[in-house]
């Protein structure tokens, strides 16, 4: 019999994958199930992105690249730091790998002893503990409710520090709560890191681009220069080019731990897709005129979700989200109360039981570390917001 690895079965079973499964069942037998699921923008990869991949296929650019990348890419993301970040940084500081998840699976490989603990503020991206705990650290889970907004105070953040952690991991905007951190909120956390020198900061930034006004995105470590020598940012294309299925992502951070990145990047899946490369640097460098209107239109979404919600009884949306594409409503104070007597009992049971009874797909909170939310993305049309926000007002009235 095959015995598993200690990495490997640590992993938690996907909470939300029986789930899906289920509503994608669902819809094939032809049921109309309003899917709230989705992780991905709805809108297409722009063409003049498309073109140049299709060009370079074309070429016969085809072969093997450099492992980090090739020096288009490379060049563009380091003036994509520049325009966006102020920050100058070398192709020999930058990996491009197959996503930004990717990009965090060499950092975290690359960062973590056996033992050493790893903080996490909750609600979390399902994937961090996975990597942390793979790689045989200890996830320190931070709770941030919706009360604080869902952010990690300093004084939060002091208290979990300990001579065994390694590095703290911040999303702004979060997946799944799209809270957004605030310059000064930043600069607060920013002091407690340059209290605690042997602690690095990872900084996902993947929804960088997708921030809603009167919100802005800053950057820690674009902020605080000192933190630089123990920062590393993480983005990609995926969520504000819409190219979620091109699997290209990036990493930016000081050269000797981005070398070993590379390198264990070279033992493993080498360089990204050599006919992406290109066709990412040009959308890199473009003026982002195409993405005006897709972020008006997820924010216009947004407000027609969020006003829908808060007014259905025992659903409370507040904070609103102010980036990224979900929201992640409170709906605890329906647990206790049944649909078609089934007890909503926790997020999964509601997820579950508006599945079956409402035909709508929602993610339990509990996948992202909070039980008493739902996580509901905007990445669909305005159709199906109104026929979903319809469906629960009705089993929820
Ligand atoms: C917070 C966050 N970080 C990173 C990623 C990784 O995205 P990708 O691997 O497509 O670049 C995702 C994707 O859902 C995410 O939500």
């Amino acid at each position: 019999m095959l015995k598993l690895s200690r990495s490997v079965s640590v992993l938690q079973p996907s909470l939300t994958l029986a789930l899906t499964a289920k509503a994608k069942a669902m819809k094939a037998e032809g049921i109309d199930v309003v899917s709230f699921g989705a992780g991905e923008p709805d809108f297409d990869t722009p063409d003049f992105i498309k073109a140049v991949a299709i060009e370079d296929i074309q070429k016969g650019v085809t072969k093997y690249t450099a492992e980090r990348g090739g020096p288009d890419v490379l060049k563009a993301v380091c003036a994509t730091l520049k325009r966006d970040y102020k920050l100058e940084y070398k192709p020999d500081q930058i990996v491009v790998s197959n996503g930004g998840k990717h990009s965090l699976w060499n950092i975290m490989f690359a960062l973590i002893n056996p033992g050493d603990e790893v903080i996490i503020p909750a609600p979390y991206w399902l994937t961090y503990p996975e990597q942390v705990n793979a790689c045989g650290g200890v996830s320190v889970i931070v709770n941030c409710p919706p009360e604080a907004g869902f952010k990690i105070t300093p004084a939060q953040l002091r208290a979990a520090i300990t001579p065994k952690t390694k590095a703290f991991i911040l999303n702004s905007p979060s997946n799944p709560t799209g809270a957004v951190y605030s310059k000064e909120e930043l600069l607060a956390l920013g002091a407690v890191l340059k209290e605690n020198p042997h602690v690095a900061l990872v900084s996902d930034d993947l929804y960088q681009k997708l921030v809603y006004a009167p919100a802005e995105f800053h950057s820690l470590p674009a902020m605080m220069p000192e933190l630089l020598d123990r920062s590393i940012i993480v983005n990609g294309l995926s969520k504000a080019y819409s190219m979620t299925g091109w699997r290209l992502g990036w990493a930016a951070g000081p050269k000797d731990f981005m070398d070993a990145c590379s390198n264990l990047q070279g033992h493993s899946t080498s360089n990204v897709v050599s006919f992406t490369q290109r066709a990412a640097a040009v959308a890199l460098m473009d003026n982002e005129e195409f993405m005006k209107p897709w972020i008006a239109t997820f924010d216009k979404r947004r407000k027609m979700l969020v006003d829908g919600l808060n007014s259905i009884p025992g659903v409370k949306c507040d904070p609103p989200p102010m980036g990224a594409f979900y929201v992640f409503p409170d709906v605890s104070a329906t647990y206790g109360t049944k649909i078609n007597g089934k007890e909503l009992t926790n997020s999964l049971k509601f997820a579950e039981i508006f599945l079956e009874e409402a035909r709508v797909a929602l993610v339990p909170g509990k996948a992202f570390g909070e039980d008493r939310c739902i996580r509901m993305s905007y990445a669909t049309s305005e159709k199906v917001i109104e026929e979903g926000l319809k469906r629960m007002a009705q089993y929820l009235k």
